[in-house]
């Protein structure tokens, strides 16, 4: 069984399409513990699955944040999944953890990522940009911001009449989906 260690920062949608395969037996996999950089929702979704759950504060931490997430960890962990995580993994903790890192980026890497390029920055860009298809992307955390392989995309249509708010909903929707088929895909 899967050891999973679940980061967030928000909503938690994608943690709980995780908690929901697991317990549908969709994935044989465990989610040993929830940590987020600030107090969110995620937090309470964590909670409410009996999922123990960590907050190492942001602010607080500050340079810290890595160790402290880190010293959270077991070292059996099989898969760490960036969920909507928002601070910065630094290059110590990302070679500790090499290759057992996975984040989920709503855009079509390479396109819409990088610096900058996260929640409602990456649709608005998307709008801008007058894309006629954007999506989500599963991919390996490496030390170059949304750079490592990827394991999955889906796409979903872009309307002339979209807003980047309509982007957003529409990309989400296939988030958890794309998420749940690329962690069932590295248990193969
Ligand atoms: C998602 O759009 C994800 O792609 C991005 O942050 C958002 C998190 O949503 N990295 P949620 O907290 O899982 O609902």
């Amino acid at each position: 069984m899967l050891k999973i260690v679940v980061l967030v920062s928000g909503g938690g949608t994608n943690l709980q399409a995780i908690i929901d395969a697991i317990s549908n037996h969709i994935l044989d996999a465990k989610i040993e513990s929830v940590i987020a950089d600030r107090e969110c929702y995620g937090l309470e979704r964590a909670r409410l699955a009996g999922i123990p759950e960590y907050l190492v504060d942001r602010k607080v931490e500050k340079q810290n944040l890595c160790t402290k997430v880190d010293e959270l960890i077991s070292p059996d962990c099989d898969l760490i999944v960036l969920a909507g995580f928002l601070s910065i993994l630094d290059s110590g903790f990302i070679a500790a953890w090499q290759g057992k890192i996975i984040n989920i980026h709503p855009s079509l890497l390479p396109k819409f990522g990088g610096s900058g390029m996260w929640g409602m920055n990456v649709h608005r860009a998307v709008v801008a940009a007058g894309e006629i298809k954007s999506g989500c992307t599963v991919h390996y955390v490496v030390d170059e911001i949304d750079g490592g392989d990827i394991i999955l995309q889906t796409e979903v249509p872009v309307l002339a009449s979209d807003k980047p708010e309509d982007v957003q909903k529409r990309v989400l929707s296939v988030e958890h989906s794309t998420l749940v088929a690329a962690i069932k895909n590295l248990i193969k």
